[in-house]
């Protein structure tokens, strides 16, 4: 039995997990494996972050061709081609016009530097007073100081103090018309014009921009209403202020399309990414912003220097820029995202399909992502936290926030297999 006193764990309670651990041991296409042996469907694609399936040969290959060749490139002042093809390469898939990329290792830090680069880019346009942010209730930015004061989560604020940027709160999307609708809610557009209200409070010369996730993942899955992502889009355009999708979750086929943005028809001036550019296999994240927001920095700065004092020891790590442009490659030779799109109505149907069940009480989701929230026991996050323990034990690996329950299968897993991870969570919460 493995010693478990030195590893202090992420967003785990330590003692609970140590004093009856669930140890994952071996992975494979959507399947992962437990030290006992027993195979456990993967309903959440790794943490969103393997939408190819577990162990694809053609990433590890190209990855342990890249560490036998060149394993390790300083980035500053430095640099290999292929850091250059992958950008590349992601300025194809990204939205028209958003062509510039910088590499950092992780979500956190995607959305750290692009609050960096909405700082610089006023600083660069003389407008440096604009350095308040607005972002909305129930979002989820990373952990850093940034993302945390970006987020409206209260267990990842409470504690942490008042030392981040100066943040303005929109409320979330949800509301209980919505329950059970599925797909696109028709009503709550109109909460977009919070944004309309920070700028009537604070001055929109004040606002560098707007941070908001899409589809809000990791507090349940909230999917924003019809012309809610137009609507703020509008009142950016109207006053001047950058917007900001936060596709670490989104991006890269979960809804169909390449991203959120492009699902939605809405463009933003800047987007951050991790997660699914490298399948998971490798830490990787990617901030992709408008050539005019990178030339403005660029061409604003004085010469002898670099021109935005920012960067990572591994950014666009050797390792992780080849599992990435493996991986961009096997999106597109499988044509992985569209298949994300044709099994995306099955999928919604099957979830939708729990709503019968008398804990459940509510459905929603889009794409191949979707959340389900339980009525809460006395103590709230209780039965989230048993729930996914006991999914394990059932075969089945979800990821919980509170008493919400996230499913987001990847985009290879068959027809079947997501039957077999709606019947197990059918059988499960049937013991609720
Ligand atoms: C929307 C969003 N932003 C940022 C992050 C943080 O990413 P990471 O955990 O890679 O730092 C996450 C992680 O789930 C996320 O969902």
């Amino acid at each position: 039995m493995v010693n478990m006193d030195y590893h202090w764990m992420p967003f785990t309670e330590n003692k609970a997990f140590k004093a009856d651990p669930q140890l994952i041991v071996k992975a494979d296409g959507v399947h992962y494996w437990d030290d006992k042996g027993n195979a456990i469907l993967d309903g959440s694609s790794g943490l969103f972050t393997t939408p190819a399936g577990h162990c694809r040969p053609e990433i590890t290959e190209a990855v342990s061709r890249q560490l036998a060749t060149l394993d390790y490139t300083p980035h500053f002042l430095r640099a290999s081609p292929a850091s250059f093809e992958l950008a590349e390469a992601l300025s194809q898939l990204t939205p028209n016009g958003l062509d510039r990329i910088f590499f950092t290792n992780s979500g956190s830090e995607s959305v750290e530097t692009a609050i960096k680069i909405v700082y610089a880019y006023w600083h660069a346009k003389g407008q440096g007073n604009r350095q308040r942010l607005v972002s909305r209730e129930r979002a989820y930015h990373g952990v850093n100081l940034g993302g945390v004061a970006l987020s409206g989560m209260v267990k990842n604020r409470e504690i942490f103090g008042n030392n981040g940027p100066s943040v303005v709160h929109m409320r979330h999307t949800w509301s209980e018309t919505q329950r059970f609708e599925g797909g696109q809610p028709r009503e709550g557009v109109e909460l977009a014009d919070d944004l309309l209200r920070a700028i009537d409070n604070y001055g929109a010369g004040s606002i560098g921009a707007c941070f908001v996730e899409p589809i809000a993942g990791s507090t349940g899955v909230l999917v924003p209403p019809k012309g809610y992502l137009q609507r703020l889009r509008q009142i950016c355009d109207a006053h001047g202020i950058l917007l900001v999708f936060d596709e670490v979750i989104t991006g890269f086929g979960r809804t169909g399309q390449p991203f959120a943005s492009d699902t939605f028809g809405v463009t933003p001036d800047i987007i951050t990414l991790a997660k699914a550019l490298t399948n998971g296999a490798q830490p990787m994240g990617a901030v992709a912003v408008k050539t005019e927001i990178y030339d403005t920095i660029i061409d604003a700065a004085a010469s002898g220097a670099p021109e935005f004092f920012h960067g990572y020891t591994y950014s666009a790590h050797p390792a992780a820029t080849a599992a990435a442009l493996a991986t961009l490659k096997l999106y597109r030779d499988d044509g992985l995202f569209e298949r994300a799109q044709s099994l995306a109505p099955l999928f919604q149907e099957a979830m939708m399909s729990l709503k019968d069940l008398e804990i459940i009480t509510d459905v929603r989701g889009f794409g191949l992502l979707a959340g389900f929230d339980l009525a809460p026991e006395q103590r709230p996050g209780k039965r989230g936290f048993e729930l996914q323990k006991d999914l394990f034990e059932a075969g089945l690996h979800i990821k919980t926030t509170g008493d919400a329950g996230i499913v987001a299968p990847a985009f290879i897993s068959s027809p079947d297999e997501i039957d077999q991870m709606v019947s197990i969570l059918r059988k499960t919460l049937k013991r609720y």
